[in-house]
């Protein structure tokens, strides 16, 4: 008998990749994926705690989930209803308190036990309660990927290299939900990586809560930085793009750094958190890294790949910030240019450092902050969408648009790129003339020319000047 599953995904990547590999554990033992939770016989919500709001949403959600599962057992149909991911880790007693009607409640590092979680729901009935912490398991007990798990968005997949954080910054839930740092071994993830290939990925991203933090053993166990790991995916035939998030700017070391100037399918784009303009604020953030390092980091990574473009996330009204420490942020705003960005207000999150400082900001003035921020955070990319227009782009088409025809695709610096393409170029690199830059999107044409001469991306400074 098949039974469906359901998953709802919250928070970051590496979420979204769990919950992939959730469904490779249950496809064996005959669950089919429904979108539709009314449908399930089994919804995970794979939840994230990272700010208060996050963290609310999912009692929301199990509230309504409650309700269809009370509406499914009237008609005499089941339904296991789970939480998963950091919220289950790191308030696994509280969701049993609000929420006594969820069946299984387990953590990041469990995932590869479900089959034995779900058969034992069943036999004893009650909540089953997981969230052991040792991530060395998880990765060698977990099935392969496959095409069916939704792994794979299109052409393009996450690949998780390293797991866990040691850093603390002073706000951040992190460490205590995801647990240490973790390194998979290279020959794993250089042959999930073929395994991908020969699903038919061309692009594939190298995940970790400190992802250049990663320090993998190789077999004649000597340590592998990220940079080497990178270089290593290169040289997989059929690996036609790499990325890698979410990473620390204290981390980044030369090696990287030349990894960004030699690895042609490294793309330009980085994510490079820096969270603070004002030197005062990072060290009250336990960050190991002031705005000046972060100014000279940027600078050395642009002199090594001159079209590289960054992100960032940034935090307003962290405990003790005044008007000149956020006239900082501005600043470094200013200087470096962000070609996208997120940016929160703070949120004490329970049992972190900075949750019980004295000096917490109103939430009025983190609003203003926030408001302030966003405008010029805003402007640049916009600005830098637009500069853009009249450029060709290798563009890797990875989603089927909303009307008949449409396709989206991903810019080498992560812009959705909007465009009427064929469907056989479905999963394809194509040349793309950019001939709008909006807020958040490019639209382009297919390019006349020899698409094969704008796939590489260093290309696109030429073509653009
Ligand atoms: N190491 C990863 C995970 C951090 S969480 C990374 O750097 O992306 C993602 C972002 O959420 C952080 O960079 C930070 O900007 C934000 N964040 C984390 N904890 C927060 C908190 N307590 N309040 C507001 N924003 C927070
Ligand atoms: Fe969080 Fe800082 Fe680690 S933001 S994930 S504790 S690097």
């Amino acid at each position: 008998m098949t039974r469906k599953l359901h998953i709802k995904t919250y928070g970051c990547q590496m979420n979204v990749y769990d919950s992939a590999r959730m469904t490779d554990v249950l496809l064996p033992l005959g669950y089919q994926v429904t979108d539709h939770p009314d449908d399930a016989d089994m919804v995970i919500l794979n939840t994230c705690h990272i700010r208060e709001k996050a963290a609310e949403k999912v009692y929301s959600e199990l509230g309504r989930l409650n309700r269809t599962k009370q509406y499914r057992q009237d008609q005499g149909l089941d339904m296991i209803l789970a939480v998963a991911g950091c919220v289950a880790q790191a308030e696994g007693d509280e969701i049993l308190r609000r929420a006594p009607f969820v069946d299984l409640v387990f953590g990041p590092q469990t995932y590869h036990n479900l089959p034995e979680m779900i058969a034992r729901t069943s036999r004893q009935g009650g909540t089953v309660l997981n969230t052991d912490f040792t991530v060395e398991a998880k990765f060698d007990h977990l099935p392969e990927t496959t095409a069916d798990s939704g792994a794979l968005d299109g052409a393009s997949a996450f690949l998780t290299v390293q797991e866990g954080c040691d850093k603390f910054c002073a706000f951040c839930v992190v460490p205590y939900t995801r647990g240490a740092e973790f390194s998979r071994r290279p020959a794993e993830i250089l042959e999930e990586a073929h395994r991908l290939v020969d699903l038919g990925v061309k692009e594939v991203t190298l995940l970790g809560q400190n992802v250049n933090s990663y320090h993998g053993l190789s077999g004649d166990e000597h340590e592998w930085g990220l940079g080497r790991l990178i270089r290593a995916t290169s040289e997989i035939a059929g690996v036609e793009r790499i990325r890698y998030t979410t990473s620390y700017p204290a981390d980044v070391d030369d090696a990287l750094i030349a990894a960004h100037r030699d690895v042609e399918q490294l793309m330009p784009f980085l994510h490079l958190p820096v969270q603070s303009g004002s030197d005062r604020i990072l060290k009250a953030m336990n960050r190991r890294h002031g705005a000046d390092d972060y100014r000279a980091l940027v600078e050395r990574l642009r002199a090594a790949r001159p079209d590289l473009a960054l992100s960032s996330d940034f935090i307003v009204g962290f405990p003790g910030e005044t008007d000149d420490d956020f006239k900082a942020t501005m600043k470094l705003v200013e200087d470096i240019g962000f070609i996208q960005a997120y940016s929160f207000k703070y949120s004490p999150r329970p049992g972190t450092p900075a949750a019980t400082l004295e000096n917490q900001i109103d939430e009025a003035l983190k609003g203003e902050r926030l408001a302030i921020l966003q405008e010029s955070l805003n402007a640049q990319q916009l600005a830098f969408n637009k500069s853009c227009v009249g450029s060709v782009m290798p563009v890797l088409l990875d989603r089927l648009g909303r009307k008949a025809g449409q396709m989206v695709g991903r810019s080498p610096f992560m812009q959705p790129v909007h465009v009427t393409a064929p469907e056989e170029l479905f999963g394809t690199i194509v040349g793309l003339c950019i001939e709008e830059g909006k807020a958040n999107s490019l639209a382009g044409s297919l390019s006349e020319g020899d698409i094969s001469s704008s796939r590489n991306p260093k290309q696109h400074k030429e073509n653009a000047a």
